[in-house]
C-alpha cells in the first residue's frame, strides 16, 4: 500500500476514536501544496470540528494523541487553523521506491472496489467530416477511459454517433438525383457533404423541395428498403472516415451503437412518459415541463424571456411523430442500465449541450428514479476551441478545419523540427518521430488546459520543445533512454536488490513526485480532469531536471550510481505510463 494511502487510514481510524459518529470517508490525506510544511496534509479536522462547533486545533490535538504514525512518519505537526501536516520517514520513501524498482507497483494501487463506468466520447455525426472540435470529446474520452482502466475500474466505452436524424430526407434525394460516383470514390465524405448543401439550399429555396425530402424521410422510418439501403451505405462509408481517423488517433470503442441502434424502444419511452404523466402533448408535439421542483434559476425546463420564465420543455416526439435526440438519449440511460448496470455513466460532450444533459439526467430520474439511485450520470462539459482572434478556430478561408488535415498538418510541421534536430536519421524513422510528436503535440494541447474553458489553437506554443507542451516531455523521456543507453546493463534498475539513496534535496524532492503519481490518476478519475495529469508530468520532469543538473548520474559512484539510474528508470517509466494514459506515445530518440 503506498504510505498516503495507510497515513489516511490510520488517520480515519484515530479520528473514529475521538469521534465516534464522523463520517471519515472526507477524511483524506493529499500531497502537501507547501513541501516545506510536509510531504502530504489533511484539512479534514477542521470541517469536522466546525460542524460540531469544536475548536479544531483541540481536535487536531486529540487526534493526533490516537494516531500512531511512528513507523511511517517523522512527528506529524498541527498547523494552522488545524491542518496536520505529514514527513514520510526517508526510510519509508527509499522502500517505496526500491519496491517500484523492483517492478511491485509503478506508485498506484488498483481500485479496492470497482466501479463499472460508461463512457459516451466522440459520438460525431454522420455523412460529416469530423472536424477539429471533435478532438476534444475524443481526446478526453479517451484520456479518461484509459485512467479509469489503469486504476483497476470496468470501463465501457460507447460512441454514441448521429446516425439517425432529419438531414437523412435530404441525403437521400440528394444521392438519387445529383450523386456523382467519381467524386464519391475519391472522397465519400466530401460528396456526401456537397449533397447536402445543394438539397438544403433548394430546400430553403424551395418548398415542394423540402415536402420531397420530408417524403424520402418517413419513407426511411417505414423501413423502405431502397431507401435503408442507400442510408446504411452511408453510415459505412462515414465509419470508414471515423475509423480512419480513430486509427491515427490509437482510440477504440468497445460498442458503436448509434443514435438509430435506440429507433425500437423509441414509441415505447414517449407512450409511457405520457402514460406516467412526465410528458404531455403541446401544439402537437410531446413534451416533459417543469414540476416546479427547483428554483427557476435552476429549472432547466424554463428560460427566461424579457424577465420572465417561460416554459423550455424537453421534447420528446415532433407533430409530425417523429421522435428527437432527447427521447434516444432516454432511451440510451435506459438501455445502458438494463445491459451493463454501470455505476456511472459519463457523457463528453461540449458545453453548450449542457441543458440538455440536465434536461435528460431530471427527466430520467422523474422516469425512473429508482434505476436513477443506482447510478451517477454525469456530463464532462467543455469549452471551445478558438483562433488567435479569440473566435471559433477556422481555417485561412473561413472554413471548419477538418480533422483529418489538422493532424496531416501536426505531422508536418513536427516533421520539420524533427528533421532540423536529427539531419541523419532515415527517412522512415523521422516519419514515425514527427507522427508521434505531431499528434501528441495536438492532444496534449487540448488536454492541459482546463476542460471548460475555452483555447487558443496554437502550433508553435503546442510544438516548443520547451514549457509544458508534449514534446518536451517526450523529449524528457527520450534524454532518459539516452542515458539508459549509456550505462551498462547490470548496472540498471532491473537490478533487483539496488538499495535508493535519497540524500540530496533533488532526489528526495523527485522521489516525492513520483509517490503521488497515483494519487494523480486518482483525482484525474474522481474529477474527470485530464489536466491534473498533465500538470504532475510537466512538474514531474522539472523535477527530473533539477536532479540532472544537480546529481551526477553515470560518473557517479556505486551504489550511488545504480540508486541514481534507479531513480532514472523510474521517472522514464512514470512519463512514459502517463503519457500512454493521456494517449501520447513516446520515441526512444528525437
Ligand atoms: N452526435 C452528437 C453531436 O454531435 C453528440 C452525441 C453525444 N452523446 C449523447 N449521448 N448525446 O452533437
Amino acid at each position: 500500500m503506498l504510505p498516503h494511502k495507510q497515513i489516511q487510514i490510520r488517520l480515519q481510524a484515530a479520528v473514529l476514536a475521538v469521534l465516534p459518529d464522523a463520517d471519515v470517508s472526507v477524511v483524506l490525506v493529499r500531497p502537501c501544496p507547501e513541501p516545506k510544511f510536509g510531504d502530504y496534509q489533511s484539512n479534514a479536522l477542521m470541517a469536522l470540528a466546525k460542524a460540531r462547533k469544536l475548536n479544531p486545533r483541540q481536535l487536531a490535538t486529540d487526534v493526533l494523541a490516537k494516531l500512531d504514525l511512528a513507523d511511517t512518519c517523522e512527528k506529524v505537526e498541527i498547523a494552522g487553523a488545524g491542518f496536520l501536516n505529514f514527513r514520510l520517514k526517508t526510510a519509508v520513501l527509499a522502500e517505496n521506491l526500491a519496491a517500484a524498482a523492483r517492478g511491485e507497483h509503478l506508485f498506484f494501487d488498483r481500485a479496492a472496489t470497482p466501479k463499472t463506468v460508461v463512457i459516451d466520447f466522440s459520438s460525431p455525426n454522420v455523412a460529416k467530416p469530423m472536424h477539429v472540435g471533435h478532438i476534444r470529446s475524443t481526446g478526453i474520452g479517451d484520456a479518461l477511459q484509459r485512467t479509469l482502466r489503469l486504476l483497476g475500474h470496468n470501463v465501457i466505452t460507447d460512441n454514441h454517433i448521429g446516425d439517425w436524424g432529419t438531414q437523412f430526407g435530404k441525403l437521400l434525394i440528394g444521392w438519387k438525383q445529383a450523386l456523382d460516383r467519381v467524386a464519391l470514390e475519391r472522397d465519400a465524405i466530401a460528396e456526401l457533404e456537397r449533397l447536402y448543401k445543394v438539397i438544403n439550399a433548394e430546400c430553403d429555396a424551395n418548398p415542394a423541395r423540402l415536402e420531397e425530402a420530408k417524403a424520402e424521410l418517413v419513407k426511411l422510418q417505414a423501413g423502405d428498403a431502397e431507401n435503408i439501403a442507400i442510408w446504411k451505405e452511408m453510415i459505412r462509408l462515414s465509419q470508414v472516415q471515423f475509423d480512419t481517423i480513430y486509427g491515427r488517433l490509437g482510440v477504440k470503442f468497445d460498442h458503436t451503437y448509434g443514435e438509430s441502434f435506440y429507433n425500437p424502444w423509441l414509441g415505447a419511452v414517449v407512450n409511457d412518459l405520457l402514460a406516467r404523466g412526465i410528458a404531455r402533448e403541446s401544439e402537437g408535439a410531446v413534451g416533459v415541463f417543469s414540476d416546479s421542483s427547483l428554483p427557476p434559476k435552476e429549472d432547466p425546463f424554463l428560460v427566461n424571456r424579457d424577465g420572465e420564465w417561460v416554459a423550455d420543455p424537453a421534447l420528446v416526439r415532433k407533430s409530425d411523430g417523429g421522435f428527437n435526440y432527447m427521447t434516444t438519449d432516454l432511451a440510451t440511460i435506459d438501455y445502458r442500465l438494463k445491459t451493463w448496470s454501470p455505476t456511472e455513466i459519463v457523457y463528453v460532450v461540449d458545453d453548450r449541450q449542457s441543458p440538455h444533459f440536465k434536461k435528460l439526467f431530471l427527466t430520467f430520474a422523474r422516469w425512473q428514479g429508482d434505476a436513477v439511485k443506482q447510478v451517477k450520470l454525469v456530463h464532462v462539459g467543455f469549452g471551445k476551441i478558438l483562433g488567435d482572434d479569440g473566435k471559433p478556430f477556422k481555417t485561412r478561408s473561413g472554413d471548419t478545419v477538418k480533422l483529418g488535415d489538422l493532424l496531416d498538418e501536426a505531422t508536418e510541421r513536427a516533421l520539420k523540427i524533427a528533421a532540423e534536430k536529427n539531419a541523419a536519421l532515415p527517412a522512415g524513422e523521422l516519419n514515425n518521430i514527427a507522427k508521434v510528436i505531431g499528434l501528441g503535440a495536438v492532444k496534449y494541447a487540448d488536454l492541459l488546459p482546463n476542460r471548460q474553458s475555452d483555447y487558443i489553437f496554437s502550433w508553435d506554443k503546442m510544438l516548443a520543445l520547451q514549457g509544458n507542451t508534449a514534446p518536451y516531455l517526450q523529449y524528457a523521456c527520450a534524454r532518459i533512454a539516452s542515458i539508459r543507453r549509456k550505462a551498462p546493463v547490470a548496472a540498471t534498475a532491473s537490478q533487483p536488490a539496488a538499495p535508493i539513496g535519497l540524500e540530496a534535496p533533488e532526489e528526495a524532492a523527485l522521489a516525492k513526485h513520483l509517490l503521488n503519481f497515483g494519487l494523480t490518476l486518482e483525482a484525474v478519475a474522481e474529477e474527470y480532469r485530464p489536466n491534473y495529469l498533465c500538470n504532475y508530468l510537466y512538474e514531474l520532469a522539472g523535477k527530473f531536471t533539477s536532479f540532472y543538473e544537480n546529481c551526477p548520474v553515470l560518473k557517479a559512484e556505486e551504489p550511488t550510481r545504480s540508486s541514481r539510474l534507479a531513480l532514472c528508470d523510474l521517472t522514464a517509466r512514470v512519463l512514459k505510463k502517463g503519457l500512454e494514459t493521456l494517449g501520447i506515445e513516446t520515441v526512444e530518440q528525437m
